[in-house]
């Protein structure tokens, strides 16, 4: 009889390690990434959390736009064929009408530095060089 519980015990134990999983894989059905992201540049990389930034209210919209540079919503996201029509680069390049835009540099220091200066709600993102980037 022991034996069935504690047999029970393990099959429980790995479904939940298996539902957990598939969880962490995705924000919490925001369809964002669950996992630190690391953004490479041609000679840097940086870190970032969809997770840090989502509980703090911030929408998708607020970093993701599309050509016309309107803001994407969540729907919009999930209705995507492929997600990495979302990465920066793929606009912002040399070929970008705006100069002050065109590198990967400006698009995100501009994004992500501006944000974390003036902070949201009572929270200050780091902005120290090694806060983001890493080796
Ligand atoms: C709030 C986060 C953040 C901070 C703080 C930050 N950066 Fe960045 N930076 C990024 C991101 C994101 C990118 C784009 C990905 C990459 O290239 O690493 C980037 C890109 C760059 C690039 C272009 C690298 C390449 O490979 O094309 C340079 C150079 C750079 N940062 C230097 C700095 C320096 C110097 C500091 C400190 C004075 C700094 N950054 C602080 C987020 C940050
Ligand atoms: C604070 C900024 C920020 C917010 C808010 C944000 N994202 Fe992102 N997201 C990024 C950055 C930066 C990347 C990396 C882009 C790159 O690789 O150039 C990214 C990447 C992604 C990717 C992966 C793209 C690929 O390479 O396939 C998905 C999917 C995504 N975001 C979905 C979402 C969704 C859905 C939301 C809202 C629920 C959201 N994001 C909110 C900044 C943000
Ligand atoms: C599908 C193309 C496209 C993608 C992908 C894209 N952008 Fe843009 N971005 C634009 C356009 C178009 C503008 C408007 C330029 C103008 O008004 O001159 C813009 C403007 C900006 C601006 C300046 C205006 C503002 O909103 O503050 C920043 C900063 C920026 N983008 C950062 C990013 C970051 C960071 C990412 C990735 C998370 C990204 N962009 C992805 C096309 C794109
Ligand atoms: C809309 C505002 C906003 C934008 C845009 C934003 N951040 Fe943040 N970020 C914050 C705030 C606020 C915190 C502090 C969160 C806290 O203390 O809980 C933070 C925290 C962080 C941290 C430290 C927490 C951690 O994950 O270890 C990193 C790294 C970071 N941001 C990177 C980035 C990068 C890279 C970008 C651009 C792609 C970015 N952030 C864009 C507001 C923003």
């Amino acid at each position: 009889m022991k034996r069935i519980w504690v047999l029970t015990f393990f099959v429980l134990a790995a479904s939940w390690l298996v539902i957990g999983t598939s969880l962490a894989a995705e924000e919490q059905g925001t369809g964002a990434p669950g996992e630190e992201i690391i953004i490479k540049g041609e000679k840097k990389s940086a870190r970032f959390s969809h997770a840090v930034h989502l509980d703090l209210g911030v929408s998708c919209g607020q970093c993701h736009h599309n050509s016309e540079h309107q803001p994407l919503t969540d729907k919009d996201i999930a209705a995507m064929e492929n997600s990495q029509q979302l990465q920066c680069a793929n606009c912002h390049n040399k070929d970008f009408a705006e100069p002050k835009l065109q590198s990967i540099k400006d698009a995100y220091h501009t994004r992500c530095k501006e944000c974390h200066k003036q902070g949201v709600g009572d929270k200050k993102g780091p902005t120290k060089c090694g806060d983001c980037h890493v080796k």
